[in-house]
Parts: structure tokens; sequence; C-alpha cells
């Protein structure tokens, strides 16, 4: 089995971040978003990983190489514009071949591996017969499924419909970013039409598939499933991350500084004075200096927090924040500056990029 992640798209909503960088290398508890799906598939045993990247493409390659650090092989497949997922496996098609493979949306995270859900799939497609599914997809319970890919689901567990953004939801039953097929697939993306938005959808080449008598499995989705896509979902999501993580500490903390609860100091991180109340991780090489990092926060790396106070926020390499109350709830690009003026008169002096958001007291 095969393995096919896409790491294209625009990454719209998650701007300014994604005007330099793409959302998939976003860091979620100081690792790549995009790490997490390649070490799910490799412990599911995938070696193969076909990657889809978009303008962004330079810089995917730069961080994941030829797939070796993960104990896998990457082959890379530009796409030209964001034309949809089901347009994803069509370009893929060289790569893919007639083999079986999963496909994951490379800014998902998922808290269960992928193991059980590829393994079910291989097992039912082994014994063969009628019943052998040709596609199996992920499914969760959400409370708002008008937001959603949504599937109806027969009392043998056999996927019957699926619709996107449905006005009636027909259950509440969401499409989580990851799905598994046979060749057939190549088939059903290359007989859709492309959706009002201009798309090939998934959710209408699964469709296909049901129209044409074949069988759809499905599997409910156990713990939590975030779409990293957006900043309060990815904040929701690096809270849960630190959650569980080991602590340790491997960098200098000087006496005059409190660590607190599940702290991870990577090595070369300094603290001074300062006091640390975990779940957090602070990057290689920053220095936190009487300041206070609260729960849920993940400093990068080479990072400098002076004389502030800051919690629920994920701040990427190079940044500093300096001389500031309290910041909470945020998304820190890399090598921003965030500081206290004395200079009067005193006023806000800002220099932000496209699409910032700022939220002032
Ligand atoms: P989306 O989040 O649905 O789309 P997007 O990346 O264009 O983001 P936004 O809505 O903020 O503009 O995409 C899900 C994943 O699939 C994401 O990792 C990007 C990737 N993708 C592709 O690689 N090619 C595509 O054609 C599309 C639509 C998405």
């Amino acid at each position: 089995m095969k393995g096919l992640i896409l790491s294209g798209g625009a990454g719209t909503r998650l701007r300014p971040i994604t005007h330099t960088s793409a959302k998939q290398l976003v860091p979620i508890a100081n690792k790549p978003i995009l790490f997490y799906g390649i070490e799910a598939m490799a412990k599911a045993g995938i070696k193969e990983i076909g990657i889809i990247i978009g303008e962004t493409g330079k810089e995917i390659r730069a961080a994941v190489g030829d797939g070796s650090q993960f104990g896998v092989k990457v082959t890379y497949i530009p796409q030209d514009a964001p034309l949809g997922l089901a347009h994803c496996v069509l370009i893929a098609h060289d790569f893919l071949g007639d083999e079986d493979f999963v496909m994951y949306l490379g800014d998902n995270m998922l808290e269960q591996g992928l193991t059980s859900f590829v393994d079910d799939f291989k097992n039912a497609r082994a014994a063969g017969g009628p019943k052998a599914p040709t596609a199996q997809i992920l499914l969760c319970h959400v409370e708002n499924p008008k937001q959603f890919g949504v599937a109806e689901v027969d009392k043998d567990g056999h996927v019957v419909r699926l619709v996107e953004k449905p006005e009636n939801p027909p259950s509440d039953l969401a499409l989580v970013g990851v799905y598994l097929f046979d060749k057939t697939i190549n088939e059903a993306v290359r007989s859709i039409k492309p959706s009002p938005r201009g798309e090939l959808e998934i959710t209408d080449a699964i469709q296909w598939l049901v129209d044409e008598k074949k069988v759809v499995h499905h599997q409910v989705l156990q713990g939590w499933w975030i779409d990293t896509g957006k900043k309060d979902p990815l904040l929701e999501c690096n809270r849960l991350v630190l959650e569980v993580l080991e602590p340790r500490n491997d960098g200098e903390v000087d006496s005059a500084s409190q660590i607190e609860g599940r702290v991870v100091i990577e090595k070369g991180a300094v603290i001074k004075g300062s006091r640390i109340r975990g779940p957090v991780v602070i990057g290689s090489g920053s220095v936190v200096d009487h300041s206070y990092i609260g729960p849920y926060t993940s400093l990068g790396r080479n990072c400098k927090v002076e004389h502030s106070e800051m919690e629920h926020s994920v701040v990427l390499d190079g940044s500093s924040i300096i001389g500031i109350a309290r910041l909470t709830d945020s998304l820190i690009g890399r090598d921003v500056a965030v500081t206290r003026s004395e200079q009067k008169p005193r006023a806000l002096r800002l220099m932000l990029g496209d699409d910032s958001k700022v939220e002032l007291e």
C-alpha cells in the first residue's frame, strides 16, 4: 500500500502566516503538522509516500527531503493550482499506479494513529468476494455537520450517500481527512466534473463509487481530529498535543526560575528569573528572561521573551516578545518582533503584513 499526502493548497484561512510559508509546516509543539502525518503513515507500515505540493513546494521539499528521516521514500508531485482533492488523485496516477493507497490531508491532525484504519481495509480486501471494499472513509460525530462533507450510512455500515456542506444533513457524521482507496478511484476521478466552486471534489468521486454499486466502508474515529487550517483550531491542537508531552530539560534554568508541570526545554534554551507553567515547550536556542510563560504555549527556536507574560500561544522561530504585559491566544510567525517602546508620544507603531489580525485590549 502507498501513501498520498496533500500538501499543496492556498492556505487562505491562515494568512498572513501562509503568505510566506506552507500551512502544513506550521509547528504543533515545535514539530511541523505535516511530520505527524508522515510519521503516522510510517507507523502503519507504509514505505512509499507521494506528497502533492503547490506554491510552497520548495519549502516542503527542504523540510521533508527524501523521507529517509522518517524511514520512508518520498516522491513529490507538483500541482499547478489547488483544483481539488480529487484532482490530486488524478495527477498522482503515475506514482500510484494500480496500488491501494491511503490519502491524508497534510494539515489535519488525528489523535488516533492510522494503523487500525489501514489494517481493517487490508483485511477486508484480503477476504475478497463481492463484499470487499473499494474504499474506506473515516468519519467523526460533529455538532455542526452543515460545515462538513457528511456521510449517510446504512444499517450494514455501508456508505450510501455523501453530501458536501448540506443544508439538511443526513447524519452528524463528518468526513475526516483520511481515505483509503483501491485503483477504482482512478476511474472515479476521471469520470466526475468540477463542482460549482470549480474543484474536483473527493466527495463526488466517492459518491461515484457508491453509484457504481462499489462497496464503501467506514470507521468512526476514536479521539480528536482537527483541521488546523485556521488559528483557533491550530491553538487547540497545540494544547492537545502539549498535554501528552513527556517533560524534559535539556537547556539551562537558573536558580531564580520556577518550572511547573509538563515542560520541555530543548537544548541550548536558557531560562532566567522566569516562571514556566506547563504544558509548555521552549525551542532550542531560545531565551526567556524575567517572564512568565503559561500553559499551552509553544515557543519556537531562537526566540527571545523578556519582561513579558504569555500563554496559550504558538510562536514560530526567531521571534521576540519584549515588555509585553499579557499575550494570549496568539499565533506569531517567524522573525516577528513584538516590543514595548518608551518613545513619546505613546502610540501603537505597527508594521503588519497583508491579512494580519491584531486584537488590542
Ligand atoms: P483545504 O484546507 O481544503 O484547502 P486550502 O489549502 O486551499 O486552504 P484554504 O481553505 O485556507 O484556502 O485543503 C486540505 C489539504 O489539502 C491542505 O493540506 C491542502 C491540500 N490541498 C492540495 O494539496 N491540493 C488541492 O487542490 C486542495 C484543494 C487542497
